[in-house]
């Protein structure tokens, strides 16, 4: 055999030729292979050396396609890919016809392994190709191989059927084997577990799936153990891979630095051994965590609605959010108690859906595939496929210090329970900023960009490491408020389109209720509050009460004063009491001694455009603050940042006159003196406008500072933060509306103008529609996102003093 003279040029050429099973073509390539010639038996040295010759073939594949082809020709590798895995499905059929002529004949020797061989070297072609194939998948597209399926052919057609073949199972047990010397000349202790578990496996497998740069088998022991015999998962690293060093290198200390065999491990797949070209492992029977998410967004929902961005399911996050904490808080545990074990200091590096196999027996999570994956040490080329969005950056950029890579991870998989869907890489959703802002500083804290700024708000005080085990608790009791604040619904939705306008019934938008009781819930738990958080609490339910209180009396007042104008019965046994006992049948003591002389009530037509103007704010005014400010403090920055935190003490202080001045100034109007009307507008449009101006300046400000200190949380690129842009057209139109109220109001006050009813219509039909309707209420919601996540940013930046 001239074995040093075959390379894969001259056997690429010899596979070109194939067609038949025993013509001259298949026996040239027998005789290039090193198989024997018939009837002549293979000594252990011989077989060693045939073996050798076929790993440098198989090594020797050129990764990509491009030097495939550049080396072999256009369209070689999908030329030699179809050729093949017709030559290898009709083989079985050739067999089949053979073994029935030849009854008791034995086959000819060398048959099966070059049926065998040939397989192999297929299955490494298409292993490439699929290989290729989800690492180029964009980071922003579909998951790859949908529910397993491979995405470059029909796997389970091709793949499926040959590798049950016992030919194709000897192949591979000889060619992946670690003893590769001649027994004659093994060492006694060659290979050691590696050995022995290779040689436990029964030469019977079945394909499962590609991997990115593997592709896993299945089977199961030889000798029972119990009575039953276990199954395993084999990992085999497709073979030209093998002659990248490092990821060999990883690969054979696999099983010393993930095995988990002593521990009892519920959550990390059980490693029996490993090699430098495959890992055996426990089969883990499930779907990956990938696949379940998919199905379930697949799924029609039970309301008929699907999974959008706009609706965060807060059950299914505390379900799934719960069994990975308890795989992480395992993963932790196993590597403090055996430091060699468990991943370096319990990192698993590459948490991702596909990684985590949802149990089939007990649903619970399994983490497979720990370790960095070599598409970011850029040791493969290629994208990070669909799942690089939930690797932590530092592990992308290869970095050595990713003791906090999994944090990111977990972060970007709660978004993922949360809304079912992934996310746009680096950011917490905008459901979580409208509806569940407990939730989305939480996420903040897990996802930043730079490892240093993750847990700062929840960091476990002293000790410089974080444990999963306080973390979960800190994720239970932020999601237990966030429930309790919605009155314990599990799905949360910010709803668009005519939805909507079912919104707007609601003037304050249940706010109060909700401050309410998450103020109730925080005194519950108060022993385990954070400092600082629980005095802004109190300070924001205060302001939400006084809002909703002075919005319940305003409204009241007004429509009262309407009915009193129409002459109708505005009273109640109340008012009779009041006016019995202060001898004034007709009005209200003291309030009606408040009216300026010329103010008579009741006086329908001259009272008109104050009363349509005065409840027109009575209603708006509220709406702007209840959706914009109620329940955010801009004094979350702290005390200590200067500049920063004196914008942010003025923005406050506008923010909570916007709670109680507007309806100070329709109460004054409806009480002391209508012809203010004009006025009172103005004044309420310039406080608007001041409110819009510094709010604004405060969350350009933190912006600045954030992006200055290296908080990633809010987005590096200005219109990638929801709502600002619109919110920052709300300046120039309230600076407008205010110049344009202020004139046309002095003029009208100062009886230059006459057009009263005209001018009063038009403010009222801008305030209920425009304000009230359009801006607030439709446009509300994201320009509330900006200023939440400002807000939130700033708690950050007040970390750093
Ligand atoms: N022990 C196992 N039991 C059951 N299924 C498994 C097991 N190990 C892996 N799988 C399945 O095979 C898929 C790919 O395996 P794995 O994650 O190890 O490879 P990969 O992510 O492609 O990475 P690479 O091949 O680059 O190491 C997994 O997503 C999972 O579905
Ligand atoms: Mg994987």
């Amino acid at each position: 055999m001239d074995d040093q003279g075959t390379t894969l040029d001259r056997l690429l050429a010899a596979l070109s030729g194939l067609r038949g099973y025993d013509d001259p073509e298949a026996g040239r390539l027998r005789d290039l292979l090193g198989l024997p010639a018939d009837g002549r038996p293979e000594t252990a040295r011989h077989k060693a050396s045939r073996l050798g010759l076929w790993r440098r073939l198989l090594h020797d594949i050129p990764l990509d396609e491009r030097s495939f082809d550049d080396r072999f020709g256009p369209g070689g590798r999908q030329g030699t890919i179809t050729a093949l895995a017709s030559w290898c499905l009709g083989y079985r059929g050739w067999t089949g016809r053979q073994r029935a002529g030849r009854s008791a004949q034995a086959e000819p020797l060398g048959q099966a392994e070059l049926f065998g061989f040939v397989t192999l070297f297929l299955l490494t072609l298409l292993g490439l190709a699929e290989s290729e194939a989800q690492r180029s998948l964009s980071p922003t597209g579909a998951g790859a191989g949908q529910g397993g399926r491979a995405l470059t052919h029909d796997c389970g057609g091709v793949c499926g059927v040959l590798v049950e073949e016992v030919a194709v199972a000897e192949v591979i047990a000889d060619v992946y084997s670690p003893e590769r010397e001649p027994a004659g000349r093994r060492p006694p202790v060659a290979g050691g577990t590696a050995a022995r578990e290779w040689r436990a496996m029964q030469r019977k497998l079945r394909f499962h799936r590609h991997g990115s740069t593997s592709m896993i088998l299945r089977g199961s022991t030889a000798d029972a153990v119990h009575g039953t015999r276990p199954e395993f998962a084999l990992k085999l690293i497709l073979y030209p891979f093998t002659r990248i060093a490092t990821l060999a290198q990883a690969t054979r200390g696999y099983a010393e630095t993930y095995g988990t065999a002593s521990t009892g491990a519920r959550h990390l797949v059980r490693v029996w051994a490993s090699f430098d070209s495959w890992i055996l492992m426990d089969f883990v029977e499930g779907r990956t965590l990938a696949e379940l998410v998919r199905e379930e967004a697949d799924r029609e929902p039970a309301d008929g609605r699907r999974a959008s961005p706009l609706s965060l399911d807060l059950d299914r996050l505390r379900d799934k959010g719960l069994l990975l904490f308890d795989a992480l808080e395992e993963l932790q545990r196993i590597a403090r108690e055996d430091p060699v074990r468990g991943g370096p200091k319990g990192v698993h590096a590459d948490l991702t859906p596909s990684n985590i196999i949802v149990s089939a027996s007990d649903g619970t999570f399994k983490l497979v595939d720990l370790g960095r994956n070599y598409l970011y040490t850029h040791t493969v080329t290629g994208t990070g496929g669909a799942e690089a969005r939930y690797i932590a950056p530092e592990v992308r950029a290869g970095e050595t210090d990713i003791a906090r890579a999994d944090l990111y991870s977990l972060g970007r998989l709660l978004i993922l329970f949360g809304t079912g869907q992934a996310g746009a890489e680096g950011v917490v959703p905008d459901i979580f900023y409208m509806r569940a802002t407990l939730l989305a500083r939480f996420l903040e804290d897990l996802v930043d960009a730079a490892p240093e700024r993750r847990l700062l708000l929840f960091s476990p005080g002293t000790d410089p490491a974080h444990t999963f085990a306080r973390l979960k608790d800190a994720f239970l009791a932020e999601l237990e408020m966030v429930q309790a604040a919605e009155q314990g619904e599990s799905v949360l939705r910010v709803e668009t389109g005519w939805r909507a306008w079912r919104e707007l019934l609601r003037p304050l938008a249940g706010d109060p209720g909700r401050e309410w009781r998450l103020w109730r819930m925080r005194r519950q738990r108060s022993e385990r509050a954070e400092p600082g958080r629980g005095s802004f609490a109190n300070w924001l339910l205060a302001w939400s009460l006084l809002s909703a209180a002075i919005w319940a009396v305003t409204n009241t007042v007004v429509i009262t004063w309407i009915l009193r104008d129409l002459d109708l019965s505005w009273g109640n046994n109340l008012v009779a009491l009041v006016q019995r006992a202060a001898g004034t049948p007709e009005g209200l003591p003291i309030v009606d001694s408040w009216r300026r002389d010329d103010y008579r009530v009741p006086d329908f037509q001259a009272n008109l455009p104050a009363r349509m103007v005065g409840l027109s704010y009575a209603i708006a005014a509220p709406k702007y603050y209840q959706m914009l400010f109620s329940g955010l403090t801009p004094l979350a920055i702290g005390w200590r940042a200067g500049a920063l935190t004196r914008l942010a003490v003025a923005t406050e202080v506008i923010m909570r006159l916007m709670a109680f001045v507007p309806c100070l100034l329709v109460l004054a109007i409806t009480l002391v003196e209508p012809r203010w009307w004009p006025l009172n507008s103005a004044i309420g449009q310039i406080l608007t406008w001041l409110a819009n101006v510094f709010t604004l300046a405060y969350i350009h400000a933190v912006i600045r500072r954030s992006r200055r200190l290296g908080i990633s949380t809010l987005p590096a690129e200005d219109d990638k933060i929801t709502g600002l842009s619109a919110f920052s057209q709300w300046v120039p139109t309230s600076l407008f509306y205010c110049v344009v109220v202020m004139t046309i109001g002095t003029a009208l006050y100062l009886q230059l103008l006459q057009d009263v009813y005209v001018y009063a219509s038009a403010v009222t039909a801008t305030n209920l529609f425009l304000f009230y309707a359009i801006k607030c209420g439709i446009g509300g919601p994201p320009i509330r996102v900006a200023i939440v996540r400002a807000c939130l940013a700033a708690e950050r930046v007040g970390r750093f003093g």
